[in-house]
């Protein structure tokens, strides 16, 4: 059975195996993959003893997306810009290969899932640390009209707007930005609501039939969700989907087979309850 691994810390309550096993039987894989917590100050060794050993593709998640890049020979360019990796291949010549699927996991929920299109759309991302980056370069290759960051520190939100202005018209800024425009999607990528909060979002108008999207997941609405649905928003969604749809691409890189995606979403549903 060919091996694969996902690396974080904590990783306890990671939804990963349950995922990539479902995977494998739907598309009659012979593999096996596990949940591995690397301590804090271990990445690199595990990483290098993982795949000395034979393994042949690594999920890393929290903390460890910033050291995954670092170790990666080759990157995609959305890896690049996400400066972040959270998919690890081992390569024919023995080299290993950094992706990014976070961002296409985000789209693909939102395109082909839920059926909310982007082109044209005029988007706000609540948030500029390591998830809003992340997920900015599938984003803004969608064309978007104009693609607003807000972000509670203002300086973090024009960091990530300079960087990405060649891909699109993006605005970075406090969430003062926000107020007084209009959006058809706004996406929540901060941390805010694992502390139960809400970003201090200003006056800003939602769109006829406006969609919100919650990068984050549980067993019942998030803080923003409600916010959204109090803001009578048209959709709102939360992170479920991204999560499944990210680590349906890392499996397609891994075994060039890419599985349905909707029944796993379902039966991850069906866990959360
Ligand atoms: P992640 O990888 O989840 O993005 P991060 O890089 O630490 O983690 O970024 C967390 C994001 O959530 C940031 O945008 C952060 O805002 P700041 O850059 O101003 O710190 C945002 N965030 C966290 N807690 C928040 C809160 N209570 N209210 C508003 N934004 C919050």
């Amino acid at each position: 059975k060919d091996k694969y691994a996902v690396f974080g810390n904590p990783i306890k309550h990671s939804k990963s195996p349950a995922i990539h096993a479902a995977f494998a039987e739907q598309c009659g894989q012979h593999m096996q993959y596990r949940a591995v917590r690397v301590e804090l100050d271990g990445f690199q060794r595990a990483a290098e003893r993982f795949f000395a050993s034979g393994g042949r593709g690594l999920n890393v998640t929290l903390p460890f997306k910033q050291e995954a890049f670092a170790f990666a020979d080759t990157l995609t360019d959305r890896a690049r810009r996400a400066s972040a990796v959270n998919t690890l291949s081992a390569c024919e010549d023995g080299g290993i290969a950094g992706d990014n699927t976070d961002g296409i996991g985000l789209v693909r929920d939102m395109v082909a899932n839920l059926g909310w299109q982007l082109q044209g759309r005029r988007i706000a991302l609540l948030g500029a640390g390591g998830a809003a980056r992340g997920v900015l370069e599938p984003l803004l290759r969608e064309h978007p009209a104009v693609l607003m960051i807000a972000n509670r520190t203002a300086a973090r939100a024009h960091e990530l707007a300079d960087a990405f202005a060649d891909l699109g018209d993006i605005v970075g800024g406090g969430y003062e930005v926000l107020a007084g425009h209009e959006f058809d999607l706004v996406i929540n990528a901060t941390s805010a609501g694992l502390y139960g909060e809400l970003p201090a979002l200003p006056e800003m108008g939602l769109a006829e039939r406006s969609c919100c999207y919650d990068m984050v997941y549980g067993n019942e609405p998030t803080v923003f969700m409600r916010w959204a649905a109090q803001n009578t928003a048209w959709a709102v969604a939360d992170g479920l989907g991204m999560l499944v749809e990210q680590a349906a691409e890392s499996f397609y890189r891994w075994r060039q087979v890419r599985p349905a995606t909707q029944p796993v979403i379902n039966q991850m549903r069906q866990l959360l309850a």
